[in-house]
């Protein structure tokens, strides 16, 4: 039987890849495997958005490679993603074991590919990027069956200084609104009640697409499929970040009261050198628009420590920043160096020293914000959308609209439903409480 695993490291976009390729492999006839050893070919969907995700990549590779000499069964390893694109050919002078390298924009002909690997019996490298195959439908193997990611656009124009992702997932595409909604259609249709729409920066999408759709009122169309309960994207850019927007996100049902708004830097002069082409005071200005129009909206934000010629005071001014917006939660890194970025050329890297202190203090002081945010829900009765059992023994688990996990006792028929939960206590990680219907 031909079988297959995908390892996945990075994004929800290289997750969603994952769920495409899986799709598209089983069309042709392949089988999911349970574990890499009892699969004939794996892939390897790669990151490289730091040097960290490339290095466990490289570790990873090397154990499976290893473990291929060993094995008598003859096994395929794929790379695909990000890495594929940057490295290509390459990855083959550090790991000759490997069969096949596939970039992000090329994954559509993913079972084409591995049937020209198998005639030729010599490694088939494709990262073209041409954007015509990204854009083809193909089956997903989606692993949720509530929740659904859905890809709106691809690529980024963008540039920021630190950042790989416009080199290697291309220029900013969107996908026309008639297909979105088509295949949100189809999920409703399947019993799927929630969908993530992802992109690396959806505030522009539809900039190209005919007839023209901006991405609120993408928004607008898909609140009105039925079925559909609840809508979610990733990732904004301040800068796109409109007042129709703000009003979209305030008036539809369906549109979720959660914000991912990465930040980067607390200072003007460090998101200058970015090329984040906004302002303290204009990132300001619109997380009081979105808080006055969306009083209890979660926010979460990027932050990055450490990028060339950060001063103390610039660092502090993150702090403070962290300080006054008080996120819901932060996912924040230490600046890496990638290949091609501007930001290589700048003077005063940081030591890795300095960067491990200055992350340190922006968790140490995030943990008490993040604490006391959910906090504030305590004797609150939330609406829980119900996905699964929680880890925690016995109990449901769910997401408020705010996105934030609530554990709670309840039958097991409820998983799919949306109920209405009390909020007892909270930690850092989760709200728990009793349904109250
Ligand atoms: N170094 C550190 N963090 C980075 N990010 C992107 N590129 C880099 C880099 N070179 C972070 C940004 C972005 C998130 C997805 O990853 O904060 O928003
Ligand atoms: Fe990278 Fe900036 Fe584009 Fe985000 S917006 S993918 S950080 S270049």
């Amino acid at each position: 039987m031909k079988s297959f695993y995908i390892i996945t490291f990075g994004c929800q976009m290289n997750e969603h890849d994952s769920e495409r390729m899986s799709g598209m492999l089983q069309k042709v006839g392949y089988q999911p495997a349970a574990t890499p050893d009892d699969a004939e070919m794996i892939i390897l969907n790669t990151c490289s958005i730091r040097e960290k995700a490339e290095q466990k990549f490289y570790s990873e590779l090397g154990r499976l490679t290893n473990q291929k000499e060993e094995n008598s069964k003859a096994k395929m390893i794929a790379v695909a993603g990000c890495i594929a694109q940057q490295e290509g050919r390459q990855i083959l002078s550090r790991v000759p074991n490997v069969d096949l390298i596939i970039g992000p924009s090329d994954i559509t002909r993913l079972p084409e590919l591995v049937r020209l690997q198998k005639e030729r019996h010599n490694p088939v490298i494709e990262t073209s990027g041409d954007e015509t195959y990204h854009h083809k439908l193909v089956p997903v193997s989606r692993t949720d069956s509530l929740k659904a990611w859905v890809s709106i656009m691809y690529g980024c124009n963008n540039f920021c200084s630190y950042c790989v992702v416009p080199y290697l997932r291309g220029r900013e595409r969107s996908r026309p609104a008639e297909n979105i909604l088509a295949e949100i259609q189809e999920l409703a249709a399947q019993g799927y009640k929630e969908v993530t729409l992802l992109g690396q920066n959806v505030n522009s999408y539809g900039n190209g697409t005919l007839p023209s759709c901006s991405f609120p009122e993408l928004l607008r169309r898909i609140n009105d499929i039925t079925g559909i309960e609840r809508i979610r994207f990733v990732t904004s850019h301040p800068k796109d970040l409109s007042d129709d927007l703000i009003s979209a996100m305030r008036d539809l049902p369906k549109v979720c009261e959660s914000l991912h708004l990465p930040l980067q830097s607390g200072s003007d002069r460090i998101l200058s050198a970015m090329n984040r082409k906004y302002s303290i005071s204009e990132y300001q200005e619109k997380i009081n628009k979105l808080r006055n129009a969306i009083p209890d909206i979660s926010l979460t934000t990027d932050i990055i420590v450490g990028f060339p010629g950060e001063g103390e005071a610039d660092f502090q001014a993150t702090l403070t920043m962290l300080k006054q917006t008080a996120y819901d939660g932060i996912f924040a890194f230490k600046y890496s160096r990638r290949p091609n970025t501007a930001a290589l050329k700048l003077k005063d890297h940081l030591s890795d020293h300095i960067k491990d202190i200055r992350l340190s203090k922006v968790f140490d002081l995030q943990k008490p914000i993040t604490l006391e945010r959910n906090h504030r829900h305590i004797g609150a009765v939330l609406e829980v959308f119900v996905d699964g059992k929680s880890k925690r023994g016995g109990k449901l688990a769910g997401r408020t609209r705010g996105n934030k996990v609530v554990n709670f006792e309840g039958a097991e028929s409820m998983i799919g439903r949306t109920v209405n939960v009390c909020i007892k206590t909270a930690s850092q990680n989760s709200l728990a409480g009793i349904l109250c219907e």
